[in-house]
């Protein structure tokens, strides 16, 4: 692999192919228009957007009258992914900002937004700087009807990937539930339904890449062959359970409900 293959972007383009997030994803989306309007919003940032295919999917769906968006990673080559993508989705009337950095290093957009979209990146952050993030987002960088969009982890213990990263000794301390917990201890109630997005992730006989991108988690201090093991021994198992990953989606409001 050439030094640039080793990029968080590609390790994760690699990774997502063995799995269906795209699809459910989509469908999720389809469920939440029926049932949430979001017309309202005008500007959005969106953190660890990583090329953010599933980002421009919300905002095409879900956010018709968006004029701002701010994109936050701190990997350059998604954020260069990210900019191409924008780019070729010509969203008319859209303007975007794309910020190389950190969730934990963002000041603030020079006003207040509308809506701040988390997904599948909240468990990059620690516990406490997450706090810190809600509280800012609470007191200063969401307006005051604005809302927060989380999607993270929650897969059941009997899911493959869960009991992979528990034998490799990674620290499951960042699920769903978990974010949520400290959501509402900042302050912020429940806009909507929580939803499952319910999928399925196939491991077997992993590339390069795939433990590339695993041991980025877990801080590549495992080597290969026992990564490999681990994998072998799990995704043998014919429970089908073993290949399903759940998901949810979350929306909070920073103000009691209307
Ligand atoms: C699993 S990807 C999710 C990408 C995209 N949001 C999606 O759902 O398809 C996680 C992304 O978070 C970014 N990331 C990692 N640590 C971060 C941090 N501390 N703050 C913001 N983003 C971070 C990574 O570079 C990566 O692009």
């Amino acid at each position: 692999m050439a030094a640039d293959d080793d990029s968080y972007h590609q390790l994760l383009a690699e990774y997502r192919k063995r799995d269906n997030f795209e699809s459910v994803f989509r469908t999720a989306l389809d469920d939440l228009a029926g049932k949430v309007d979001l017309s309202w919003v005008r500007s959005c940032v969106a953190f660890g957007c990583g090329s953010g295919e599933h980002e421009l999917e919300f905002v095409r769906r879900l956010l018709p009258n968006l004029s701002k968006f701010i994109a936050i990673d701190p990997d350059h080559e998604s954020i260069e992914a990210l900019r191409s993508n924008f780019e070729s989705a010509q969203l008319a009337g859209v303007e975007t900002a794309f910020m190389e950095t950190s969730a934990e290093n963002w000041n603030g957009a020079d006003k207040p937004v509308d809506v701040a979209l988390f997904f599948n990146v909240l468990y990059h952050v620690e516990g406490d700087a997450r706090q810190q993030l809600f509280q800012k987002l609470g007191t200063q960088h969401l307006n005051p009807d604005g809302i927060i969009v989380i999607i993270d982890s929650e897969s059941p213990d009997t899911s493959g990937i869960i009991r992979l990263m528990r034998s490799l000794g990674y620290a499951q301390n960042s699920r769903y539930g978990d974010i949520e917990e400290e959501v509402l201890a900042c302050g912020f109630c429940s806009v909507d339904s929580v939803r499952d997005i319910v999928g399925t992730r196939d491991l077997s006989n992993p590339t390069e890449g795939i433990l590339k991108y695993l041991k980025l988690h877990l801080g590549n201090a495992i080597g290969d062959e026992l990564i490999r093991a681990a994998i072998a021994e799990i995704y043998a198992d014919p429970d089908p359970k073993v290949k399903h990953v759940v998901r949810k989606m979350g929306i909070f409001r920073k103000s009691s409900p209307k």
